[in-house]
């Protein structure tokens, strides 16, 4: 039988401090990895490392810099010794179709969302290897496979990001690396930032569209997450490889 277990496996989740991150680390917590919490909100993240005892740390990232993912993986290297699982969760976006998206909210957009993997995937590989390989998953969205006007940059960010992790994994296989790579794509989750959005202005319309749209489905958790990841990370999904997992109950249809 395939193995589920995550004990004797390091993951980094980069915005491990909160939202959808933070459940993706007490889920691979909970299953036995050690996890390496990065994020920039250093309070929260150190805070929760400290309420989830010794198999949980915190580091200090921003995604968008290259110079703050080097440090986050000799940091890793030096403490743990291995890297087998790393998460690309940080991300996010905000409201703006064609004539209202600004070419700096743009950038900014496309930093966060497309760098942060990038970069990740890039600087974490060769640590990913050393240990004969792991698992890199990368935290898209619906947002990738359906045209939201509104969310244009978002959109396009998440389809990049997405189909970046494709050529990942296939560059993996090419040159005989065994790590994975994997996207997940959530539909409407109960987050901070799902918070903000929903009540921004604007926002109602959308809000009244979705429920309308789907009327049997509810807004999801983080755990809904955190467990698709989990077994992502795990060995038992040793033969999924450059796939998309829609976690979104059913409301991509
Ligand atoms: N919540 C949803 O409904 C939803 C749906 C689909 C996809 N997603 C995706 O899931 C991921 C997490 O979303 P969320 O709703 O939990 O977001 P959130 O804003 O609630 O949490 C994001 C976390 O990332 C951290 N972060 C932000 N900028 C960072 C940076 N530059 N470097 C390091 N850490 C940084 C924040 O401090 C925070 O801890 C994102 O990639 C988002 O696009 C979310």
């Amino acid at each position: 039988m395939l193995n589920n277990d995550l004990s004797n496996k390091v993951a980094v989740v980069t915005g491990g401090a909160d939202g959808i991150g933070e459940g993706i680390v007490r889920t691979l917590c909970g299953r036995g990895a050690h996890v390496v919490i990065a994020d920039i909100q250093d309070e929260k993240g150190s805070a929760i490392a400290a309420e989830l005892g010794v198999s949980v740390s915190f580091a200090l990232l921003d995604v968008t810099e290259p110079d703050s993912w080097s440090n986050l993986v000799t940091e890793v290297e030096s403490s743990c010794g291995r890297l087998d699982i790393l998460v690309n969760n940080a991300g996010g976006g905000g409201f703006g179709n064609l004539d209202q998206l600004t070419i700096e909210e743009w950038r900014k957009i496309m930093a966060l969302n497309m760098d942060s993997v990038f970069l990740g995937c890039k600087a974490a590989s060769t640590l990913l290897q050393a240990d004969g390989g792991g698992s890199i998953i990368n935290i898209s969205s619906t947002n990738a496979n359906r045209a939201w006007p509104m969310f244009s940059g978002y959109c396009a960010a998440k389809a990049g990001m997405t189909m970046f992790s494709k050529c990942v994994a296939q560059h993996f296989l090419e040159t005989n690396v065994k790590i994975r790579c994997n996207t997940v794509h959530p539909g409407p989750i109960e987050t901070p930032n799902f918070k903000r959005l929903s009540a921004a202005e604007g926002a109602e319309q959308l809000m009244a569209d979705w429920e309308k749209n789907n009327p049997f489905t509810e807004i999801g958790t983080v755990e809904d997450i955190g467990e698709v990841v989990a077994f992502l990370a795990s060995d038992a999904a040793r033969y999924v490889n450059a796939s998309e997992f829609v976690a979104a109950g059913g409301t991509l249809l």
